[in-house]
Parts: C-alpha cells; sequence; structure tokens
C-alpha cells in the first residue's frame, strides 16, 4: 500500500515553541514520531513533510496523486486564503483529511473560513496532536471501506 502524505504548512515548523498556549508542548518531531506510530498500528505507512511554501505544498500534492494513498493536511494560514491548494487537492483525487491542532472555528473570524474543505474528504480539528492520528484513523477507516465497497 501506498503511503499516507501528511503534509504541514507554515509556521508548523516552530511548533512547541510557538503560542503553546493554543498549539500545545509536542514538536514537530513529537507529532511526526505519533503519526508514525499510529500508522504502523494500522499496518500503514506515512511519509510527513513541512514547507513554509504555498508551491511547494501544490508540488507535493501533485506527487501525491501517484505516490500517496491518502493526504492528510494541516496547511496552517493557507488554509484560510489558498485558492492553489484547493484546486491542487481537487485534482489530486485522492481520500483527503484536512487536520488543525486548534479549534479554527472557536478562534478569529478569519480562521472560520477554510478554503480546503470543500476539496476534501472531511476535517478533523481541536484535538490537538490527536488531530493528526484521528485523521489518519478516518482515512484508515475510508480506505478500508472503499477497498471493500
Ligand atoms: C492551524 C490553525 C490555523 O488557523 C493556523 O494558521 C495555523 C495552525 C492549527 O493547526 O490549529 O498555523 O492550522
Amino acid at each position: 500500500m501506498k503511503p499516507i502524505f501528511v503534509l504541514n504548512g507554515p509556521n508548523l515548523n516552530l511548533l512547541g515553541l510557538r503560542e503553546p498556549a493554543i498549539y500545545g508542548a509536542a514538536t514537530l518531531k513529537d507529532v511526526e514520531a505519533r503519526c508514525r506510530d499510529h500508522a504502523a498500528s494500522l499496518g500503514l505507512t506515512i511519509d510527513f513533510r513541512q514547507s513554509n511554501h504555498e508551491g511547494e505544498l501544490v508540488s507535493w500534492i501533485h506527487e501525491a496523486r501517484d505516490k500517496a494513498s491518502a493526504i492528510a493536511i494541516n496547511a496552517g494560514a493557507y488554509t484560510h486564503t489558498s485558492v492553489a491548494l484547493h484546486d491542487a487537492l481537487k485534482a489530486a483525487d485522492l481520500p483527503a483529511v484536512e487536520v488543525h491542532l486548534s479549534n479554527v472555528h472557536k478562534r478569529e473570524a478569519f480562521r472560520h473560513v477554510t478554503l480546503i474543505a470543500p476539496a476534501v474528504t472531511g476535517v478533523i480539528c481541536g484535538f490537538g496532536v490527536d488531530s493528526y492520528t484521528l485523521a489518519i484513523t478516518a482515512l484508515h477507516f475510508h480506505i478500508t471501506a472503499n477497498k471493500k465497497g
């Protein structure tokens, strides 16, 4: 089975240092380890990446078309602005979950808008690092159900 691409957008490299009251104390390395262990427990593998550049994220989503079974993406602030990521996710035509550590709907009004949500299978937000593992579980269910169907 191809890996699940777990893609992270801008500022997530600063996880653990950045606004810990909102985003928690775990670093991105910790998140990656949690995702890798959780995926392994489900018999899955992941390809975990982070970029501060919108175009690089677009290119990784294009790469996922051939190389991934599914996508989990925390696009950070690009969630709220990026038509390019929306279009790339549509083009990828893969099961995909939009992930956020924080509950964006509880926060500033500009975070209530997501341009990515209409282009993905589902959205998980507000559970801290568990948002990522829940996304992997959701993709596992989705992939397995589609295989049976
Ligand atoms: C975030 C929420 C976004 O609004 C914010 O710009 C981030 C992180 C989250 O994981 O909660 O960078 O995606």
